[in-house]
């Protein structure tokens, strides 16, 4: 099981968070990213080079921690294929898996703090996709409208 992990500078501490948890659970992890002050990272590079990942199916799963977690899924999201979602608790956590099949999670460790996204990345672990009446919905993200 193969994991892409990164963040840019305001991420590091939610990405060690998540390093942590990902080997415990026996992820061969890929981690990219700043080590620490004054390293800077614009989230876009470090976004790409997941979202790259995740699609190609070189990685099964990604996960993006910047300041809020948005700027990562705006980028990541521009490859089809990509579902990257920005958890901010367990239910979206949750969610995002069981409805969204999300591949790739992004976090905002200046919204919900380093020390939680550990567990909210096992809560996203743990969830299975439900496929069913899911399935659809989620073939259709890729499609574009006007698209033939
Ligand atoms: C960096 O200051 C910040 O803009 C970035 O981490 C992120 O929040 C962007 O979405």
């Amino acid at each position: 099981m193969k994991a892409i992990l990164g963040s840019d500078h305001a991420g590091i501490s939610g990405r060690k968070e998540a390093l942590r948890l990902l080997e415990q659970r026996g992820w061969e992890v890929h981690e990219i990213g700043p080590e620490g002050d004054p390293e800077k990272a614009d989230y876009p590079d470090i976004a790409h080079q997941i979202a790259q990942s995740v699609t190609s199916n070189e990685s099964e799963m990604g996960v993006l921690v910047c300041g809020t977690g948005q700027g990562m899924a705006m980028t990541a999201n521009r490859y089809p294929g990509a579902r990257a979602a920005v958890i901010t608790d367990s239910f979206t956590a949750e969610m995002s898996r069981a409805h969204n099949d999300a591949n790739i999670a992004c976090f905002g460790e200046r919204v919900v703090g380093a020390a939680a996204i550990g567990q909210l990345l096992a809560r996203f672990l743990d969830t299975p996709f439900e496929e069913g009446r899911h399935m659809t919905r989620v073939e259709k993200i890729d499609q574009v409208i006007g698209e033939v």
